[in-house]
């Protein structure tokens, strides 16, 4: 995304008012579009959690301009942090990291740790520097929905009057890879493009997967997540045409998401949420989504869809 497209100085400074104001704002980012408020101001994180219709107990990402700002939010931070920060920032990596004083407990829902990233689009990144501040925003959906990838999908989501800023459609599509670092410890809590791989590269040691055994519970990731309306099954790779078969010889309509060989994990994110929005709308009793690869380059991929299916089950 090389333009503001769109996105001119008289919506920025339109955003940054309404932010000021306490209202939210719907922003573009690299991953997908987020919902965002003043991350100094706790009437307006509340307004965030209720719009989505999401427990104040699962803690928002902050977003700003850039690793200087760490020391304003981050108690402490290690240097495994800013290894990474210096690598993958601005970028679709969010780190969870002790939190200082100044963070307020709706941004955390409580914990002792924030989660933070600088975003790289570039209408977020003008957003954040005339804002000046830091900015709250998760994924700009209803709880438990698809992602946004467009500013359309966010406008369906929400009241009429949301100013949703335009960026176009988001690069990546799919929500930031997220690693917790806290006694030093890596640990990958949601896996994003970057992958592990490349992050044990950059850390020159193995990461591991999940929140450990003392972390802190980690709500997002519970397994019902990132769904469509329409009931989502997931089929064994080769098997969509027998299982479409043996589904509308029950009498149901179906829609199908096929995974050809040879596809490439980055396209089929950038396109995925945008495709179940729309398979969403074809009037379909049952998506059939055929199963993506095992190998880690679909890790994140594999872990939507998974939970999308969880949905249902
Ligand atoms: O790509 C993204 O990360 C997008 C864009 C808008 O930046 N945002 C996003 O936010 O996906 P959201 O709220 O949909 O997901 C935030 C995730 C949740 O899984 C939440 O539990 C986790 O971050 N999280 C936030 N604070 C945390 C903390 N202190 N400890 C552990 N997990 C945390
Ligand atoms: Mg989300």
């Amino acid at each position: 995304m090389s333009a503001l497209i769109g996105a001119a100085a008289p919506d920025i400074a339109a955003a940054v008012a309404a932010l000021r104001a306490g209202d939210l704002v719907a922003f573009p980012t690299e991953t997908v579009y987020g919902l965002g408020a003043d991350a100094r101001n706790p009437e307006a994180l509340r307004k965030v959690y209720s719009l989505k219709g999401r427990p104040t107990t699962h803690p928002l990402i902050l977003h700003v301009g850039s690793v200087d700002e760490l020391k304003y939010w981050v108690a402490d931070i290690p240097p495994v942090a800013l290894k990474l920060a210096g690598r993958f920032w601005p970028g679709p990596l969010t780190l969870v990291l002790p939190r200082s004083s100044q963070v307020s407990d709706v941004l955390t829902g409580g914990q002792n740790t924030v989660a933070i990233r600088v975003p790289s689009h570039p209408v977020a990144r003008a957003l954040l520097a005339a804002f000046g501040g830091g900015i709250a925003a998760p994924s700009a959906n209803r709880y438990g929905r698809v992602s946004p990838t467009r500013a359309v999908h966010v406008r369906e989501e929400f009241f009429e009057n949301l100013l949703v800023l335009e960026g176009g459609d988001c690069e990546v599509g799919l929500e930031s890879t997220i690693v917790i670092i806290v006694d030093g410890t890596p640990r990958l809590l949601r896996p994003g493009s970057i992958s592990r791989t490349e992050i044990e590269t950059v850390l020159g040691q193995s990461i591991e997967v999940g929140a450990g055994a003392g972390s802190p519970r980690v709500p997002g990731s519970t397994a019902k997540h990132y769904a469509p309306q329409t009931p989502l099954e997931l089929v064994g790779a080769g098997t969509l045409p027998t299982a479409e078969a043996t589904v509308r010889a029950r009498g149901e309509r179906v829609a199908t998401l096929a995974c050809p060989q040879g596809s490439d994990p980055a396209t089929y994110g950038r396109a995925l949420y945008a495709e179940l929005r729309r398979l969403d709308k074809v009037g379909a009793s049952r998506i059939l989504v055929e199963a993506v690869p095992e190998s880690p380059q679909w890790d994140a991929v594999r872990d939507r869809l998974s939970r999308a299916a969880a949905a249902f089950l």
